[in-house]
């Protein structure tokens, strides 16, 4: 017998061959993993580009179902839909109007497109308050802070008023304990239970969401969101989060942002062994655009190497400004 050369495990025998390498790669990145998350405002013909967003646009209706079709044509199929209103007041109420810009588009997309697309609603009121809280303030000591259990019945409203107007799937972005229950019951007494709930439910408070609150036009106007987001220290605690709003009846649980939370998402993976999305968020994505726009990297292989790391550490689907990009690339 021939002595066994050293090494006699050589890993690098699986890599030679890109043929072998297909066989062993044990992460598929897939346009039917992506959401895209768009922006939609009034009126006609508008489609503004968001400055640190290169390529996302504030939409008008009609500009949005170009949008949503072009990406279609590229293969993707799901949308999670940010509203700018016209109005603002201390509650959100334009959030739940029944002509507000969400319902609006809702209706257009659905008569456009019909079965072709899964339309899913952020559900929050930061972009609605004229605050930019993600719910109702009252005073708490002397401090404003957003009253958790008051804002609680107005999500249910704005959830049942998107899911009238054609949303397939509600997700509640706000960080409220209960609201997962609260959507829920509301959903369920409007004659709703089949409709799917994607909790944010490990949402950090992050330096991030910059590009995002530009996008959206919803900045906190004092203050930060510390009170009702996690900091981004904790990790134990995301498992509370998900804990809950699984017993509340939560069919999807999102961790968000997506990138320096790699662990978040395996560790629930992990526990739950539910579904899971990612949001890989506006600062992210910008951080990309900019280096690249640069020449510091290279875009298409960052990106992709970003997308797919983040379905390693254990995301079934993620919500991504990249999405169209990634649908080319992906091709
Ligand atoms: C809240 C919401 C935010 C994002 C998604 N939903 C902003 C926030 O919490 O301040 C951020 C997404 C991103 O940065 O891409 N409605």
């Amino acid at each position: 017998m021939a002595p066994s050369s050293f090494p006699t495990i050589r890993p690098r025998r699986l890599r030679y061959n890109p043929i072998v390498r297909g066989l062993v790669r044990e992460t598929t990145l897939t346009v039917d993993d992506l959401i895209l998350p768009l922006f939609v405002c009034p009126g006609q013909g508008v489609k503004k580009e968001i400055a640190s967003m290169p390529g996302n646009f504030q939409l008008s209706v009609d500009r949005l179902l170009d949008e949503v079709g072009s990406a279609v044509d590229l293969g993707i199929r799901s949308f999670i839909f940010f509203g700018i209103p016209t109005h603002k007041d201390a509650s959100g109420s334009s959030a739940w109007a029944d002509d507000g810009i969400i319902q609006q588009a809702l209706r257009a997309l659905r008569t456009a497109f019909q079965d072709q697309v899964l339309l899913i609603t952020d559900e929050c009121f930061c972009e609605y308050t004229d605050h930019g809280h993600c719910g109702i303030l009252t005073d708490h000591n002397g401090r404003l802070d957003v009253d958790n259990d008051l804002t609680l019945p107005n999500l249910a409203k704005q959830c049942v008023s998107h899911v009238r107007a054609g949303a397939d799937l509600v997700a509640p972005s706000g960080m409220m304990d209960g609201m997962v229950r609260a959507i829920r019951q509301g959903l369920d007494e409007a004659g709703f239970p089949r409709l799917p709930i994607m909790s944010y439910a490990a949402k950090y408070a992050s330096g991030f969401y910059g590009p995002f609150r530009d996008a959206a036009e919803s900045p906190p106007s004092f203050g930060d969101r510390s009170s009702y987001q996690m900091d981004p220290a904790n990790s134990d605690e995301a498992l509370r989060e998900v804990a809950l709003d699984l017993a509340e009846g939560a069919d999807i649980i999102m961790v968000k942002p997506a990138m320096a939370y790699g662990d978040i998402i395996r560790r629930v993976k992990d526990r739950f062994e539910v579904p899971v999305a990612a949001y890989n968020v506006s600062g992210e994505f910008a951080m990309v655009k900019a280096a690249a726009a640069k020449g510091w990297i290279d875009e298409r292989r960052v990106a992709l190497e970003i997308l797919t790391g983040i379905k390693r550490a254990g995301a079934d689907m993620i919500l991504t400004y990249f999405a169209k990009d990634a649908a080319r690339w992906l091709k």
